[in-house]
């Protein structure tokens, strides 16, 4: 074995080390192994198979999968490495085709236009439209109302979508009204419909994983949902659900104005960035909705039922907390 062999074996030594870190740090408790292998190769798919998975729920895994002489099969190479930077541009949805700006400014109008049917490579960062309010490029709307108005003209006793015939209470978002780091999740599920709050089950247990994982805590953040009445039976709000609730969600970024938002899952994602675009080729990539940068990744919910993609996740709120480090570039 000669030294420049040695020296990067040491350097994936180091690099795995971290990852396994970040990986403990999130509650990961397995890694896929494989029978060993004798070579480093790179299991190579295709393009189409990569993206084919439209979205959060499908069983499709991205295929950032290496063998290693080891034998353990990794979702994606150590982190930082020169292998891991390259690997990732030949793989990421940054790299796979992706909509275009083009396409997307020139179709402001309808959903059905924001997702076209002919994909083109996407910017690192890249702008969806936003139907409520037009073009999704200019900044946010300036505001002097206060969430404490925004919540009363809700009411406690809304009654704007069906949602209100089920649920027991309206849940609100919680957080610092200043924070820089906002989350969007879909609507509130059985716990957080009995107490009043969002991400207070199982799914929001995780999150607020993830966010001490990030240094950062619930209080220092900000937490919604898209729409803020249990459906029944945890089902996807339907548009019209959302098309009552969303503008008070909007209302409140406004308030707040935080430099990231990071939605959680397809419903959050698409219902924001007014895309049909799935998250598993959104996540990862920073968006832009209103000046303010959006992260989508996958819902901590999703998560619990397939704990591998955690690993997405943390690398999606590495790229969040470095712009927040980093004030603002990326
Ligand atoms: N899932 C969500 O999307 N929101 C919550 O508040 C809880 C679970």
């Amino acid at each position: 074995m000669n030294d420049s062999t040695r020296k990067e074996i040491s350097r994936l030594v180091i690099d795995i080390k971290e990852q396994v870190q970040y990986l403990e740090e999130l509650g990961v408790e397995t890694l896929a192994a494989d029978l060993p292998v004798n070579t480093f190769n790179r299991v190579d798919k295709s393009i189409s198979q990569k993206t084919k998975a439209g979205g959060e729920h499908s069983d499709s895994p991205r295929v950032d999968t290496l063998k290693r002489p080891d034998g353990i099969t990794t979702k994606s190479p150590p982190k930082n490495s020169t292998r891991q930077k390259d690997f990732l541009n030949s793989t990421r949805i940054s790299s796979v085709s992706r909509p275009s700006k083009e396409i997307q400014s020139s179709n402001q109008d309808s959903d059905k236009k924001v997702n076209p049917p002919v994909e083109k490579p996407m910017t690192k960062t890249q702008t969806l439209t936003e139907s409520l309010f037009g073009d999704a490029s200019v900044s946010l709307p300036k505001t002097d109302e206060t969430l404490e108005k925004i919540y009363k003209e809700i009411g406690g006793d809304c009654s704007r979508c069906v949602l209100c015939e089920k649920r027991t209470q309206v849940v609100n978002s919680v957080g610092d009204p200043d924070a820089d780091l906002m989350f969007i999740g879909e609507a509130p599920g059985a716990d957080e419909d009995e107490q009043g709050e969002p991400f207070v089950g199982r799914a929001g247990k995780l999150l607020t994983k993830i966010i001490e994982a990030m240094k950062l805590s619930r209080e220092k953040v900000f937490i919604g949902n898209i729409n803020r009445c249990r459906p029944p039976g945890n089902r996807q709000p339907v548009p019209e659900e959302v098309e009552q609730c969303k503008p008070f969600l909007i209302r409140e970024i406004s308030v707040v104005r935080p430099k990231v938002i990071v939605v959680m899952g397809n419903t959050a994602c698409q219902n924001l960035l007014g895309t049909k675009v799935g998250i598993t080729k959104l996540r990862g990539n920073f968006q832009e909705y209103y000046g303010v940068k959006v992260m989508p990744t996958f819902h901590p919910a999703y998560l619990l039922r397939d704990p591998r993609k955690k690993r997405e996740v943390w690398e999606d709120m590495k790229m969040v907390t470095d712009f927040l480090a980093n004030n603002g570039s990326e």
